[in-house]
C-alpha cells in the first residue's frame, strides 16, 4: 500500500466542540448586537459574517473552535457551515491566534515593483518572524498579502483598520515603536470597527 501524501500543513483546527460542552463567551453587548443584526435579515444565515466579526472581537482577535461553535449555536447553523465561511475569508483569523497587532504587507505587483519585498524583508529582520508567524511576546504577527487596493500608495501596509503607504524603513521603525507603546489591540479594534459598520447599516436600512 502506498504512503498517504500530505498536501499542505497538517490540519491544526481545534476539535469540534460537543454542543453540551459549549462555553459561551459573548458579552451582553455582543448578544445585543447580534440580536439587532438578526432583525435585519430574513434569515439568520445572513448574519454569519457579522456574527463572526463579533466573535473575532469577543475572543480576542481569534476565531477558535469555541468561537465558531458559539456563532453556530447563536445563529442555529451547523459548525461545519460556519467554519466553512470563517476559513474561506482571509480577514478572519482561524489558522492561529494572531499577535496584538497583525502587520499585513502587500507584495502584489504594484507594491512589489515599489519595494514590497524589501519592506517584507525589513519587517522580517526587525521582528525575527516570517509570514504567518507571531513574535514570542505575542505583540506582532506578520502576513504577506495580495493587493490591498491602495496601489497608488505602494508599498502598502495594513495594520488593523489603518493603511500606511508609501512605507519606508523609517516609517516601519516609527510604527513598531508606536504600536509597542499602545495598550489597544489593533486586531480587536478592526473587528469592532467592522461590527459597528454592520450595525450602522442596519440602522440606516430601517
Ligand atoms: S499591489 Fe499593493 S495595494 Fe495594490
Amino acid at each position: 500500500m502506498s504512503d498517504l501524501i500530505q498536501i499542505g500543513a497538517p490540519n491544526e483546527r481545534p476539535r469540534i466542540p460537543d454542543p453540551s460542552e459549549l462555553k459561551l463567551k459573548f458579552s451582553d453587548k455582543a448578544i445585543a448586537e447580534l440580536e439587532a443584526l438578526k432583525t435585519h435579515y430574513p434569515e439568520w444565515k445572513a448574519c454569519v459574517l457579522p456574527g463572526l466579526w463579533i466573535a473575532q472581537r469577543e475572543y480576542g482577535g481569534y476565531l477558535s473552535g469555541d468561537a465558531i461553535a458559539e456563532v453556530a449555536y447563536r445563529l442555529q447553523r451547523s459548525y461545519a457551515e460556519v467554519e466553512g465561511v470563517a476559513t474561506f475569508y482571509t480577514m478572519y483569523n482561524t489558522a492561529h491566534k494572531p499577535g496584538k497587532h497583525k502587520i499585513e504587507v502587500c507584495t502584489c505587483l504594484s507594491c512589489q515593483l515599489c519595494g514590497g519585498y524589501r519592506l517584507r524583508d525589513y519587517l522580517t529582520s526587525k521582528l525575527g518572524i516570517h509570514h504567518g508567524e507571531t513574535t514570542e511576546d505575542g505583540m506582532f504577527t506578520l502576513e504577506e498579502v495580495e493587493c490591498l487596493d491602495a496601489c497608488d500608495r505602494a508599498p502598502v501596509l495594513q495594520i488593523g483598520d489603518e493603511y500606511y503607504g508609501p512605507v519606508d524603513e523609517k516609517m516601519v521603525d516609527d510604527l513598531l515603536a508606536k504600536l509597542r507603546k499602545s495598550n489597544e489591540s489593533t486586531v480587536v479594534k478592526l473587528a469592532d470597527e467592522i461590527v459597528q459598520v454592520h450595525l450602522r447599516e442596519t440602522e440606516r436600512a430601517k
